[in-house]
């Protein structure tokens, strides 16, 4: 387990991120904060598309702007939303970051409390690389 300092970091880069949200069509702001192994962080955040669908989330941002810098191992990300409530991540991110990330540790923060899940309890009975292979 880190410490506090680290965790209240952590949440703060998310806190910053989302101060970059481009989120016009929803005004659903939302920052992500994802911290590697060796404790490098990697920002992101909403951007929003005219064409909806194109729409990528924050832990998406986040994510792929690590992986795209080399970054393989990840230790935990930090979500928040535009109130003061909890934003759990989507589904379509649950399985992108179970993809690159399947023991990270997910934490959100209604700006009061905060909880940490295992991604994995969030996405039971994961797809995953293995069901690809051919028996
Ligand atoms: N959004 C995120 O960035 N992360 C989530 O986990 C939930 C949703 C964004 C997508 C869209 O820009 C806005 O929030 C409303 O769905």
């Amino acid at each position: 387990m880190l410490s506090k300092n680290r965790l209240t970091h952590l949440i703060q880069s998310a806190r910053k991120a989302k101060s970059f949200s481009q989120a016009k069509y929803s005004n659903f702001n939302v920052g992500a904060a994802l911290e590697t192994s060796e404790g490098e962080i990697f920002t992101g955040c909403n951007i929003e598309s005219s064409s909806y669908g194109l729409t990528i989330c924050a832990e998406r941002v986040a994510l792929t702007k690590a992986l795209s810098e080399g970054k393989l191992n990840f230790r935990r990300m930090a979500i928040v939303g535009p109130n003061n409530d909890f934003c759990p991540p989507c589904g379509a991110c649950r399985q992108l970051l179970y993809d690159y990330a399947a023991d990270l540790v997910i934490i959100l923060t209604d700006g009061k409390n905060i909880e940490q899940f295992p991604l994995a309890e969030l996405l039971p009975h994961a797809f995953e690389e293995t069901k690809l292979r051919k028996k």
